[in-house]
């Protein structure tokens, strides 16, 4: 089936939320070190822009998930395919995520996170979709909330297309 992209926020808009988001986590974590946990791989992308715009020190990992579902919905049961490199107790630990939908995988993840004690656990993620939501998940930081259509670009795939794109933007399909 063919298929377009039509932006739904662009790449400026992207880039300025970003900087403001990384000037309030700045403000937040005065005299800390932020440990950023990258959601692989749907994070990756705004995890960099975000590190570049956070002048406080900043420590970086990454872990990959599996949800077992079909590709556009999660069932909330989470396999680990990579875990962290580095332990988390008594560290500042912000997750960096993608897109909270339901929230199943979110909520899964922060509690496995808990676990581990750091001093402490805060979420960002650059876009919420609130009507979409079936666990309770708190979110700290938001780039945008955005209605419930499925969204593409800044590291969101269909299909692990168009995760490049500079732009958020929507999939129609013609
Ligand atoms: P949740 O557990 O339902 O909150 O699922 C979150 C994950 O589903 C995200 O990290 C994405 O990988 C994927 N996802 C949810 N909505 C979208 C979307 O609109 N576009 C691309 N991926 C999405
Ligand atoms: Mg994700």
């Amino acid at each position: 089936m063919a298929e377009h992209v039509e932006i739904m926020l662009t790449e400026d808009e992207v880039d300025n939320r970003i900087r403001e988001i990384g000037e309030q986590i700045s403000k937040d974590y005065a005299g800390k070190t932020v440990h950023l946990i990258c959601v692989l791989k749907g994070g990756s992308f705004f995890m960099t822009e975000l590190a570049k715009r956070i002048t406080v020190p900043v420590s970086l990992d990454f872990m990959s998930v599996s949800s077992y579902g079909g590709s556009t919905k999660s069932s909330g049961v989470v396999r680990i395919v990579k875990d962290l490199d580095e332990p988390l107790e008594g560290k500042d630990v912000l997750v960096v995520e993608d897109i909270v939908d339901s929230g199943r995988t979110l909520s899964y993840l922060l509690e496995m996170l808990r676990d581990r004690k750091p001093a402490s656990v805060k979420l960002c993620t650059l876009l919420d979709k609130p009507e979409r939501r079936v666990v309770d998940v708190n979110v700290d930081y938001t780039g945008f909330q955005i209605p419930d259509e499925f969204v593409v670009g800044y590291g969101l795939d269909y299909d692990q297309k168009y995760r490049n794109l500079p732009y958020i933007g929507v999939v129609k399909f013609d």
